[in-house]
């Protein structure tokens, strides 16, 4: 059993005890290692600051194969485990600055340069993906949406643009061979072997490597907070309403990481990224994956597990509507065995789901809709980027032929609704039998009692889901 926290920072072995595994990255970097690059401003993700880059070697995954910029002000550091990171502060190598910053400077990407460490990290892991796929330029959509998670209060978008676009991408050296070795890798995966314990009089922090051990764990001190990689546990914890010092991680399982198709079923453990998941569902259901490029930042896809979006349960949560309209199922374990609950009976109140005391989520499947059927997500945020929804929908049309006049069978989903995310089931009823627009909106909207709140009115959200459930229709042929 180790007791420490393992990772590399810029190169060098770090162990953290319980002190230092508690803390926040960001903290951790600026007040532990005098690493006063990374920068702090929001604290909740938001602004990119604090971006830093990580190389995880443990999964298969083709995208986890780079440097991988995540938020370090909402990652503790015990969920750094087997991690290898890059900060700003050693990005310039003697007295040569890397070449992102070379391209900042030359195009006055600076301006009071609060943001610009993070701009930096950003961008270097723009290069180190184009490095890895051998592509020697990088356009400019790819630049602005590298920088979604990343805010400049002087509006210097600009020229910060134009540095991403003139980097010479023929000059850089990948930071894996600067800051990797084999002899890391091996120390890594050999860290991996072992189940962690960290016990202080303030944190404890479980990390097993069977479930066994994690559901006696959860047994024995049932108040226990699963953390999956703490965007939304983090947020709440730096805002002070909780605190993350009793704590299961499921890192170490390797099963957690596997993302698969078997015949039409795809599913993914606990352990999968937004990224991963992202990029997996491209060529499987490119509409999942396409709605996933307006979810939060890079840097939170890059890290936040999908199964964390739907275990948080928010009412406003982006993926839970499009899981129910796929009749994805929940894989639970816990202290009677392994069940598998429906995602229609997963969310029962405001953030209270059907996990009994003692279960956790081990993976989600569902089938991959015929190639006949239609699927359609939708988000609306006041933003484009990095923003919370005010309204999600989601929508599944089986047809009975292809001419698409009737149906054979729909699932509708909305999220921003209710207290929960809401499978529509009557008006999903009313157009199997009628296929009638105008009657199926009435029936829509007796199914919602949605909040008015900052983000939205509650007639607003009315509208939107209607123009989402309207425009569908059109898009598949104006049917009347
Ligand atoms: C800046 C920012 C932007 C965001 N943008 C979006 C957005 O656009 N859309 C959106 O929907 N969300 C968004 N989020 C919320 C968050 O990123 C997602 O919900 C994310 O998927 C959570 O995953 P995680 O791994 O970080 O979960 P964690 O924060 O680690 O956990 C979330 C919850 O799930 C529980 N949990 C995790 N894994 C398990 C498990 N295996 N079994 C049981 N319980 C478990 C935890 O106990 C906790 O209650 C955003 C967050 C931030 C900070
Ligand atoms: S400080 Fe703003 S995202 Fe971390
Ligand atoms: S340069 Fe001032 S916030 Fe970006």
């Amino acid at each position: 059993m180790r007791n420490k926290i393992v990772f590399y920072l810029n190169g060098q072995r770090k162990e953290a005890s319980a002190k230092e595994a508690s803390m926040m990255l960001a903290d951790y970097l600026r007040y532990e290692q005098g690493l006063t690059g990374t920068k702090i401003v929001c604290a909740e993700g938001d602004c990119g600051a604090c971006s830093v880059l990580r190389y995880f070697p443990h999964v298969d995954g083709k995208d986890a194969q780079n440097y991988l910029p995540i938020n370090s002000c909402i990652t503790l550091v015990a969920g750094l485990d087997g991690s290898s990171l890059v900060t700003v502060d050693a990005l310039k190598e003697k007295d040569e600055l890397h070449e992102t910053q070379k391209a900042m400077v030359e195009c006055h990407g600076s301006q009071c340069g609060f943001c610009t460490p993070g701009f930096v990290m950003t961008i270097t892991g723009l290069v180190e993906e184009k490095l890895a796929s051998k592509e020697t330029s990088i356009n400019e959509q790819e630049a602005k949406n590298c920088m979604t998670g990343n805010l400049c209060r002087c509006t210097g978008y600009k020229p910060i643009i134009d540095a991403a676009l003139n980097i010479d991408l023929t000059k850089c050296q990948g930071l894996k061979e600067r800051f990797y070795s084999e002899k890391q890798e091996v120390d890594l995966i050999k860290a991996f072997s072992e189940s962690v314990l960290i016990e202080s009089d303030d944190f404890f922090y479980f990390a097993p490597k069977t479930l066994k051990e994690a559901l006696n764990f959860l047994k024995d001190y049932p108040d226990t907070k699963i953390i999956a990689s703490a965007t939304d546990l983090g947020v709440v914890h730096n805002k002070r309403k909780i605190t993350l010092n009793r704590l299961l991680s499921l890192h170490l399982m390797q099963e957690m990481y596997q993302i698969e198709q078997k015949g039409n079923e795809i599913k993914f453990g606990a352990r999968v990224t937004h990224t991963e998941f992202r990029h997996f569902m491209k060529d499987k259901l490119p509409e999942f994956s396409n709605y996933l490029d307006i979810f939060a930042s890079p840097q939170i896809k890059n890290i936040a597990t999908v199964i964390g979006n739907i275990a948080n349960a928010s009412p406003i949560g982006d993926t839970p509507p499009a899981f129910l309209a796929l009749d994805a199922t929940v894989c639970v374990i816990g202290p009677k065995g392994e069940r598998e609950i429906p995602i229609t009976k997963f969310f029962l109140a405001y953030r209270k789901t059907a996990l009994e005391n003692g279960e956790l989520i081990t993976a989600v499947k569902f089938n991959i809709p015929q190639k006949s059927s239609s699927v359609r997500f939708y988000k609306n945020s006041n933003r484009k980027d990095l923003d919370i929804s005010a309204v999600n929908f989601a929508i599944r049309v089986d047809w009975k032929d292809d001419t698409k006049k009737e149906i054979k069978d729909i699932a509708l989903a909305a999220g921003g609704m209710a207290a929960i995310p809401l499978r529509l089931t009557k008006t999903e009823n009313y157009l199997k039998s009628h296929f009638d627009i105008e009657g199926a909106v009435k029936e829509l909207h007796s199914e919602f009692t949605p909040l008015s709140d900052v983000r939205a009115s509650s007639t607003y959200r009315r509208i939107l889901v209607e123009n989402f459930f309207r425009s569908f229709f059109n898009e598949m042929g104006g049917v009347q």
